[in-house]
Parts: structure tokens; C-alpha cells; sequence
């Protein structure tokens, strides 16, 4: 089975501990052929879920089964029903079967779900529903958002250069709590008759302290800050939040523990990004707080997302979603799905090495000047998602260096 997220701090620990970079001498094409016999196994649910949601699975499940096979990896791959696509198929979004696969893999690997046909669905029956359902049935509290901005796309983001340029930042999201959960929820009426609806932002001390203790490990593992953001200001449900992870700070007093409001992080995001290491923070916050931070990146195509839990297969899933305007064009930027394929390896399987070569194969595209529209810039080369694809494929042949 694959190594997974168990949330004592020693395992943690060495779950997460970067081996150093495999140095590749450039190799002709047809090692490929030659590579090692496999002496690993994992079985890998695929979802490619709606929308583009296809397109970039076929590409990363490529890239995926390449770059393992220079490590010994082969992979058994299961490809299942998901949201909108699972709708049409068996009438619900997340199908049993669907869910039972994939808890019994060593990991998950979505497309993204979701499209104006199911949009009008009532709740269990739209396509998200599922997708909470399936973060949900996995147990996988804790969402790692890293958004880079990356040398060759500095021009594509939205910020000043000098601003964006050397921003390296994940979001430790909390998943499977909070107000998208909490109960009571849900429609009624008021004393004064008026209608309304209402949800309940809740955590419970246990959620806390295992969402913080992967942040604080994240955190050491990077450049030893953590930011946690809430709104202790104002909510119960943060100023717990607060007292919770300030206990969790006295197990890593190696990390620096800072405390920042939702609304002024959200300034601060825009204004000096860099400032920022690791950020902590409860769902609803992650979910906005995660998409701005993808925007200084330059393209939502290019960030990944590992979801993790205590114990059984992460989720990994690029944050986009299924991209209902450019579906069945060949226009998406699969990059983001590749590099989910390496949080895969990385988290998921605790495959460094194999990892790695798919990040020093998406910069040497990159560096090739090979671009989707998304990402694209005068003086580049405007390809599609197929294309860009054999070009990543292109770069694990050759076994680039992790340094390009
Ligand atoms: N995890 C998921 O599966 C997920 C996440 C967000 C939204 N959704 C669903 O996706 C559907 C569309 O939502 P949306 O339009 O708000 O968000 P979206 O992320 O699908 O698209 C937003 C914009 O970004 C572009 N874009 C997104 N991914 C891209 C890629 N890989 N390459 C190039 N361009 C890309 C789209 O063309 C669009 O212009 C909705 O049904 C929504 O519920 C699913």
C-alpha cells in the first residue's frame, strides 16, 4: 500500500523529507524502453470527472506512468465515474463504486468536475455535490495549495513584476470542516416571517490541531513561517481557531507562528505576496484565499492541489475547474494536472525522486517556450494540451536535471 499522511510528527516528518535531486545525465530517447523492471506497484484511481476535465487526465496519466518508470514504478490504473460524467452514467454524482475504488487505491488523481448542464440540479444532484462527498468519504482533511511563480511566467501574472517575481507560497487549506460542512444548515423562515438561509462555521478542537500540526510540519519543511489566518476578530469559530494552533506552536518552536485577519490577508496577498511562507486556514477562507494566490502565478492552469488524510489514499487534482468555455478545443493547460501527478508521487506514494522528474520536465517545457493560451506571451509558442503534453513527455525522456 502507499505511504500516507499519518499525523504523528515523526512520520510526518520523514513522509515529507526531501531526498536531494536525482542528477541526470541527458540521455537518448530510447532508454526509455530500458527502464529499470518494476519493482513497485500502485494502483491509481483515475476521475477525469467534466469539461476538460478528460483532456488533462489522458496527458497527466502519460507524463505520470513515463517519469515512474525510470524509478521502478508501474502503475495499475482504474479510471471511474465522477460528477457531472457519473450523473449522466448512474444518476448521482458520486457513485459507490466509484467511491469504493478509490478508497481501496494508493491514490486519487482528478480531472475537475462540473458544467452549465448540471448547474440546475437540485444540491445532491450537482456535480460539487459529489466532489465534497468524495473529499468527504476519503478523510482528507488537510488541502496543500502551492502557488509558485515561476521565472518563465512572471510577465503572465497579474501583478507588477517586482511584486510577483520570486513569490513561493502554499495555502494549507482545512477540508472537511467549517461552514461547508457545519450544521444546522439549510432554509427557513425567520420571527419576522422573512425567509432565509443559514449555514454554521463550527470546528471542534481535534480538526484544529491535526489541520496545524500539517501546517507547522509543511511549514518546517519550507522556510520555517507560518501564517494562520481567521477572523478572531469577530467569530467564536476563530478566535478557537487562534487558541487552538498558538497550543499546536509550543510542539514546533522552530517554526515562526504569526496571526493575520481573512480581509487584511487578502490585502496583503496582492500587495507583497512574498511576505508569505506557509498559510494555515479553515475551508472557506482556503478555498478564496488559495484561488487569489493562483492568480499571482499568472494562470489557474498551473496550480495543483494534494489533498491529504490520517491514513488511505490522497486526492490530487489540479484547482481549475472543468472549464466549460474551452471544453473539447484541445486549449487547456494541462500543466496543472502533471504537476498534481507530482504531488502524487510526492505525498502520495512518498516517491521523491519520480517527482521530481516531472518538475524539472514541466520547467524544461517551459523553458523550450512551449505555451497554452492561458500562459501564452509574444516571442512564445503557442501549442495546445496534446501538444504540450508530448512536450512535457519529451522532457522526461531525456531525464532532465531537477536544477533547469
Ligand atoms: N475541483 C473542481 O472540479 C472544480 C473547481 C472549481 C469549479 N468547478 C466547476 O467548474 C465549472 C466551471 O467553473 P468556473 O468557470 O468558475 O472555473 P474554471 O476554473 O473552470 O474556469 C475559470 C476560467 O479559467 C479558465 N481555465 C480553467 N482551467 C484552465 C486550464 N487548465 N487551462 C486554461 N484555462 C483554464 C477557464 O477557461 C475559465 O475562463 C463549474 O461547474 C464549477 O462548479 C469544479
Amino acid at each position: 500500500m502507499a505511504a500516507c499522511l499519518q499525523l504523528n510528527a515523526k512520520s510526518y516528518r520523514a513522509f515529507l523529507s526531501t531526498t536531494s535531486a536525482p542528477k541526470h545525465s541527458a540521455k537518448p530517447a530510447r532508454m526509455r524502453c530500458s527502464a529499470a523492471s518494476p519493482s513497485k506497484r500502485y494502483s491509481i484511481t483515475l476521475l477525469p470527472g467534466d469539461g476538460i476535465g478528460p483532456e488533462v487526465i489522458s496527458v497527466a496519466k502519460n507524463v505520470l506512468n513515463l517519469a515512474a518508470s525510470f524509478e521502478g514504478i508501474e502503475f495499475k490504473f482504474q479510471e471511474m465515474p465522477m460528477g457531472g460524467a457519473a450523473l449522466d452514467l448512474t444518476g448521482v454524482p458520486l457513485p459507490e463504486e466509484t467511491l469504493s475504488v478509490a478508497k481501496q487505491s494508493d491514490a486519487v488523481l482528478l480531472g475537475a468536475i462540473g458544467g452549465y448542464k448540471w448547474d440546475n440540479n437540485e444540491k445532491h444532484l450537482k456535480p460539487e455535490t459529489g466532489l465534497l462527498k468524495l473529499r468527504e468519504g476519503l478523510k482528507v482533511f488537510a488541502n496543500l495549495r502551492p502557488a509558485t511563480v515561476l521565472p518563465q511566467l512572471v510577465d503572465s501574472s497579474t501583478l507588477k513584476k517586482e511584486v510577483a517575481e520570486g513569490v513561493d507560497l502554499l495555502v494549507v487549506r482545512e477540508l472537511t470542516g467549517g461552514i461547508y460542512f457545519g450544521k444546522p444548515r439549510g432554509f427557513g423562515t425567520n420571527e419576522d416571517g422573512a425567509e432565509i438561509g443559514f449555514n454554521t462555521e463550527v470546528y471542534a478542537s481535534y480538526e484544529i490541531d491535526r489541520i496545524a500540526r500539517v501546517a507547522f510540519e509543511t511549514a518546517r519543511k519550507r522556510r520555517g513561517k507560518l501564517c494562520s489566518v481567521d477572523k478572531a476578530n469577530v467569530l467564536e469559530a476563530s478566535m478557537f481557531w487562534r487558541k487552538r494552533v498558538i497550543q499546536i506552536a509550543s510542539e514546533y518552536p522552530d517554526v515562526e507562528l504569526s496571526h493575520m485577519y481573512v480581509d487584511n490577508a487578502a490585502m496583503q496577498l496582492i500587495r507583497n505576496p512574498k511576505q508569505f511562507d506557509t498559510i494555515v486556514t479553515n475551508n472557506i477562507f482556503g478555498d478564496i484565499l488559495s484561488d487569489e494566490a493562483s492568480m499571482i502565478t499568472g494562470s489557474i492552469g498551473m496550480l495543483p492541489s494534494a489533498s491529504l488524510g490520517e491514513s488511505g489514499p490522497g486526492l490530487f487534482e489540479p484547482i481549475h475547474g472543468s472549464a466549460p468555455d474551452i471544453a473539447g478545443q484541445d486549449k487547456a493547460n494541462p500543466l496543472a494536472t502533471i504537476l498534481s501527478a507530482a504531488m502524487l508521487l510526492k505525498y502520495g506514494l512518498g516517491e521523491e525522486n519520480a517527482a521530481k522528474r516531472i518538475e524539472a520536465a514541466v520547467l524544461d517545457t517551459l523553458n523550450r517556450d512551449f505555451r497554452t493560451g492561458d500562459i501564452y506571451s509574444p516571442g512564445t509558442k503557442l501549442v495546445g494540451c496534446k501538444e504540450i503534453g508530448e512536450e512535457v513527455l519529451k522532457s522526461v525522456d531525456a531525464q532532465v536535471p531537477a536544477s533547469v
